[in-house]
Formats: C-alpha cells, sequence, structure tokens
C-alpha cells in the first residue's frame, strides 16, 4: 500500500465532480489512501451514489467518512457560501482538486454567446473562484496544494471546440500564474492535461449506479486513457507536487 502512506499526509481534500470516470475514480484512490474526502457536486443521486460506492469496498477502520457537498461550478454566488461551510467544519483544506467541467462540440458560429459564457464559468471562473476562497486559508497557513485537472486542449487547439479551448486555457494561463505567486507560501499548483478520457458514460449500462459504478471501473478499455490512469497520475502528481502532468505514465 505506497499510496497509502504517501495520501495519510493529506487530511482533507475537495474534489469536483462525480461519477464519471475521473473524479470517480480519483475518490476511490484517494479514500482507500485515507485521505478526508469533501466531495462536491451537482446531482445529489451521483453524490450518494458515489459515497455508497466508496464506503462499500474500502476498511472503515482505514478510511474516513466522505462529505457530501452540493455545488453547481458555474454558480459563481454561491462557492464563497460552500467555502465558509468547509473551512468551518474542517478548519482547512489540505488539498484542492478542481475537476468538474462542461464540454461543448461545435462550429464557432453554430455556439451561442451564451453558451460560450456558460463554458467559462464552469471551466474557468468556476475553479479560479473556488480556489480565491480557498486559498487565504492555505496562505495563511503556509501550506496547501491546489490541482486543476485541465486538457491538452487547455496547450492546443483543435477544430470545433472553441469555447472548451478557450477556457482550458484560460484555466492553465490563470494557474501558472498563480503557481509562481505561492511559491514563497509554500504552496504547490498543479495542472494535469489529459488528452482524451474514456468516459463510462459513453457507454452507459442499466440499473442503479450503486450497482454498476465498480463494474464499470474495472472493464476493459478500447480506446483513450483509462480514468485510474488519469487517477493515478492526480495521485503521483499530490504525492510529488509536480507542476504538471499529462494523465498518463
Ligand atoms: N474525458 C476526456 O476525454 C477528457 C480529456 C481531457 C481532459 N479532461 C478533463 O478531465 C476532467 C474530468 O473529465 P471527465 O471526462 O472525467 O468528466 P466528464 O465526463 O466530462 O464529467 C464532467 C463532470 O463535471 C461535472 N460538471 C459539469 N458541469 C458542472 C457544474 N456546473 N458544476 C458541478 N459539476 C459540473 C459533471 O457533472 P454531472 O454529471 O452532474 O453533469 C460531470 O460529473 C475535466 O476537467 C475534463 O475537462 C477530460
Amino acid at each position: 500500500m505506497k499510496g497509502r502512506v504517501c495520501v495519510r499526509k493529506v487530511s482533507l481534500q475537495l474534489m469536483f465532480h462525480l461519477i464519471c470516470g475521473t473524479v470517480a475514480e480519483c475518490s476511490r484512490v484517494f479514500h482507500a489512501g485515507g485521505a478526508r474526502l469533501v466531495l462536491c457536486g451537482r446531482t445529489w443521486e451521483k453524490l450518494e451514489a458515489l459515497y455508497d460506492a466508496l464506503i462499500s469496498v474500502a476498511d472503515p477502520s482505514m478510511t474516513y467518512t466522505p462529505k457530501l457537498i452540493l455545488l453547481d461550478i458555474s454558480d459563481i454566488d454561491c462557492i464563497q457560501d460552500v467555502a465558509r461551510e468547509i473551512l468551518d467544519c474542517y478548519g482547512c483544506v489540505d488539498v484542492l482538486i478542481n475537476n468538474a467541467s462542461m464540454k461543448v462540440k461545435g462550429a464557432v458560429q453554430s455556439i451561442s454567446l451564451e453558451l460560450d459564457k456558460k463554458i467559462m464559468d464552469a471551466n474557468y471562473f468556476g475553479p479560479v473562484t473556488l480556489t480565491k476562497a480557498i486559498l487565504p486559508n492555505m496562505i495563511s497557513r503556509r501550506t496547501g496544494q491546489i490541482v486543476l485537472i485541465n486538457s491538452i486542449q487547455g496547450k492546443i487547439g483543435i477544430p470545433f471546440r472553441a469555447a472548451y479551448a478557450a477556457s482550458k486555457h484560460a484555466a492553465v494561463g490563470f494557474f501558472d500564474c498563480l503557481r509562481a505567486e505561492m511559491e514563497e507560501f509554500d504552496i504547490s499548483v498543479s495542472t494535469v492535461n489529459p488528452t482524451f478520457i474514456y468516459s463510462y458514460h459513453h457507454q452507459p449500462v442499466s440499473g442503479n449506479w450503486e450497482a454498476s459504478i465498480w463494474k464499470l471501473f474495472f472493464r476493459k478499455v478500447e480506446y483513450g486513457v483509462h480514468p485510474v490512469e488519469v487517477a493515478e497520475e492526480v495521485l503521483r502528481t499530490v504525492n510529488s507536487k509536480k507542476q504538471e502532468g499529462l494523465g498518463k505514465r
């Protein structure tokens, strides 16, 4: 259990968002490793399903019960309240993992400006607002880790992904600058930039989430990076405090 020893140092982390490959798998890795999780998401049923899945396989004497919080990351006004609630409850956040993201595909002329703004809210202003809400606590403690699960599309642009790629470029720019500013406070800022992650919900299965989630974790993946690989990269990033990862070895 090499991961357990490393993750044990992490008493708390925040994670967005649920059920689809990456976060469910990240949650499993960190939960099993002994981290105290706060799982934030906008769909309560998915939060509960992940909660049930996590506690059903973990050893309760070696793990903490995750806390669930409803949060729509594009609802900028609510983020401060959620951050306050978490800080009031735990006193600090050691690791903040920004993962939630909204995707859109389409030609530039077919995507409304309103949708462009929604994407920016979810993928840029959301993580930025949450990070700003948690940051003063980290600065006062002179410790902390912020991880942004971003995308290779934060580095390169491809056709029909303008809004998504723009939001991911903006996020990577912000967090790169933040990294330089936070060095003096011993706060590490990392980005993980996967290419294509196989998402389980591309191939839905019948039955409820609880029954299917773990089966889905370990099914054979035909193409793309497996969420397990991304989760392992996130774990390596947290343990080594490295600046940038690609979401695979
Ligand atoms: N999948 C890929 O190929 C790929 C490639 C590179 C990078 N990434 C990045 O990796 C991360 C995870 O991607 P993924 O593919 O595992 O996830 P995903 O399948 O795209 O799911 C994204 C998650 O974000 C949540 N979300 C969307 N808008 C939200 C909002 N406003 N507030 C709260 N939660 C919200 C969704 O919640 P609901 O389920 O409730 O809608 C969903 O659980 C993202 O940052 C993504 O950009 C993904």
